[in-house]
C-alpha cells in the first residue's frame, strides 16, 4: 500500500520509523467516532455542493460498511498506513474506489484528530458521570443501613471526637459529588467542534462548519483554527479530573486498608472483593482498595505525562501530539474500572459494631465536651482546655476512662463540675450536640442523606 502522503517522497520509509510513527496499534480505538466525523464531514461536502450528491451517497455507503467490517474485526488494521484515519480512508477506498478520494476535501487529519478526541472524551465524560452515580448512589446506602453506627472520628489518625458513620461516607459523596461537577464542566468546553479547521489555517472550501457541529452534537464551533489544532487543555482537564477521582478512592482505600486489619477491626470487606495468601491460610487481603491505591500512581502518570507533552510545543500541531493517546486512554479506563469495582465493592462492606462502638470509648473523645460542659458553667474556654487536659493527664495515670471518674475527682479540678457533667459524656448526645449544618447530629446527617439523594441524577 503506498503512503497517502507519497507524492513529494521518492525512497521508502525506514521500517524503523513506521514501527516509531504508526500510532494504530493504539488509536484502533478511535475509529466509532473517526468515522462519524467522517459521515458529518461528507455529508455536509454534499450539501454544499463541494462534492456530487452521488459521490457523497458512494462515501456514506462505504464508510458504513467499513464500519460494519471494524465491528466484526474483519478490518486488517496496516501499521504501515501508520494511523486509524488513514486504515479507514485506505478501506473506504477499497470499498468505493474513486468517491473515497475525495472524502479528505477540505480536511486535515489535524483537524480529524481533534474532532476525533473531542467525540471520544465527550462519551468517556458521559460515562464517568454515570458511573460517578453509581458510586455516590452506593455511599448514600451505605450510609442510610448504617446511620445509627457512631465511631472515632480521627485527626492525625488520632481519635478527635465521635462521628456518625453514615456522616464519615457522606464526606466521600461531597468529594464525588465535586469530581461529577468537574467532568459535567469539562463537558461543556468539550463540546465544540474544531473540524474546519483543516489543517491550521482553515479551509478555502465554502464549508459550513455549524451543520457539521449540529450533526454530531456539539454545540458551537471552534472560534481560532490554530488553536483548534493544536490544543489538548481539555485532555490535560480530562486526565486532572480523573487522578481527583483516583485520589478521593485512594484514600478511601487507605481508610478501608487499615480498618480491614486486625488491628482496627473496624470492617470486613466480603469475600467476592478480597483475595487470600499463598502462604499464610489465615490471610484476607484488601487487594482492591490496594491496587486501586496503586493505580493512582498511573493515572497521576498520565496527567504529567500531557502536562509535560504539551509544555514545548510551538503551534500549532506537532507529531508530538500523537503521544497524548495512550496516557489519556489508560487514565479514562483506569479511573472508570475503579469506580465500578468501587461502587461494587461498598454494599460488601460488613461493619463491625462492636468495634466500633469499643474503639469509641478509647481516647479520650469527650474531653472536647468536657470543656465545652464547663464553657456553659462560665469558664472561659481556654481555661477549659487546660483543665480538662489536666483531668485526661490524671485519667492516664490512673488507667480510667472519663467517664469512670466520680464527681469528687472532678470537683478537685474545678468546682464548675456537677452531676450533670456525665449527661455530656455519652457519644450518643456528643454527637447529637454537633447540631449545625454540615454537622454529625443524627437529624442533620439524615437530612443530608435526603438531599444526597436528590443530588444524584
Ligand atoms: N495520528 C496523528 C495524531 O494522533 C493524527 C494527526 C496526524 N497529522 C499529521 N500531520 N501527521 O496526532
Amino acid at each position: 500500500m503506498s503512503k497517502l502522503w507519497g507524492g513529494r517522497f521518492e525512497g521508502r520509509t525506514d521500517a524503523l520509523v513506521e514501527a516509531l510513527g504508526e500510532s494504530v496499534s493504539f488509536d484502533a480505538r478511535l475509529a466509532p467516532w473517526d468515522i462519524r466525523g467522517s459521515l458529518a464531514h461528507a455529508k455536509m461536502l454534499g450539501e454544499c455542493g463541494i462534492l456530487p450528491k452521488g459521490e457523497v451517497r458512494k462515501i456514506l455507503r462505504g464508510l458504513k460498511a467499513v464500519e460494519k467490517d471494524i465491528a466484526a474485526g474483519r478490518l486488517a488494521w496496516d501499521p504501515a498506513l501508520e494511523d486509524v484515519h488513514t486504515n479507514i480512508e485506505a478501506a473506504l477506498v477499497e470499498k468505493v474506489g474513486d468517491a473515497g478520494k475525495r472524502l479528505h476535501t477540505g480536511r486535515s487529519r489535524n483537524d480529524q484528530i481533534a474532532t476525533d478526541m473531542r467525540l471520544w472524551a465527550r462519551d468517556q465524560i458521559d460515562a464517568i458521570l454515570a458511573l460517578l452515580d453509581a458510586l455516590r448512589g452506593a455511599l448514600v446506602d451505605f450510609a442510610e443501613a448504617h446511620v445509627d453506627v457512631i465511631l472515632p472520628g480521627f485527626t492525625h489518625l488520632q481519635h478527635a471526637q465521635p462521628v456518625l458513620l453514615a456522616h464519615h461516607f457522606l464526606a466521600y459523596f461531597e468529594m464525588f459529588s465535586r469530581d461529577a461537577e468537574r467532568f459535567a464542566q469539562l463537558r461543556e468546553r468539550v463540546n465544540v467542534l474544531s473540524l474546519g479547521s483543516a489543517a491550521m489555517a482553515g479551509t478555502p472550501y465554502p464549508i459550513d462548519r455549524k451543520m457539521v457541529a449540529k450533526d454530531l452534537g456539539f454545540a458551537g464551533v471552534s472560534a481560532n483554527s490554530m488553536d483548534a489544532v493544536a490544543d489538548r487543555d481539555y485532555l490535560i482537564e480530562f486526565c486532572s479530573n480523573a487522578a481527583l477521582v483516583m485520589a478521593h478512592l485512594s484514600r478511601m482505600s487507605e481508610e478501608l486498608i487499615l480498618w480491614s486489619s486486625p488491628s482496627f477491626g473496624f470492617v470486613e470487606i466480603g469475600d467476592a472483593f478480597t483475595t487470600g495468601s499463598s502462604i499464610m491460610p489465615q490471610k484476607k487481603n484488601p487487594d482492591v482498595a490496594e491496587l486501586v491505591r496503586g493505580k493512582t500512581a498511573r493515572v497521576y502518570g498520565d496527567l504529567t505525562a500531557l502536562l509535560t507533552l504539551v509544555k514545548g510545543l510551538p503551534l500549532t500541531y506537532n507529531r508530538d501530539l500523537q503521544e497524548d493517546k495512550e496516557p489519556v486512554f489508560d487514565a479514562s479506563d483506569t479511573v472508570q474500572r475503579c469506580i465500578e469495582v468501587y461502587a461494587n465493592m461498598i454494599p460488601a462492606i460488613i461493619v463491625n459494631r462492636e468495634a466500633m462502638a469499643a474503639a469509641v470509648k478509647e481516647g479520650f473523645m469527650e474531653a472536647t465536651d468536657l470543656a465545652d460542659y464547663l464553657v456553659t458553667r462560665g469558664m472561659p474556654f481556654r481555661e477549659a482546655h487546660g483543665v480538662v487536659g489536666r483531668v485526661v493527664r490524671h485519667c492516664v495515670e490512673q488507667g480510667k476512662r472519663l467517664p469512670e471518674l466520680d464527681i469528687k475527682t472532678y470537683k478537685r479540678f474545678s468546682q464548675l463540675f456537677g452531676e450533670d457533667l456525665f449527661q455530656v459524656l455519652s457519644p450518643e448526645s456528643i454527637v447529637k450536640r454537633r447540631d449545625n449544618p454540615g454537622g454529625t447530629a443524627p437529624r442533620r446527617v439524615r437530612a443530608s442523606l435526603r438531599k444526597a439523594r436528590a443530588r444524584i441524577r
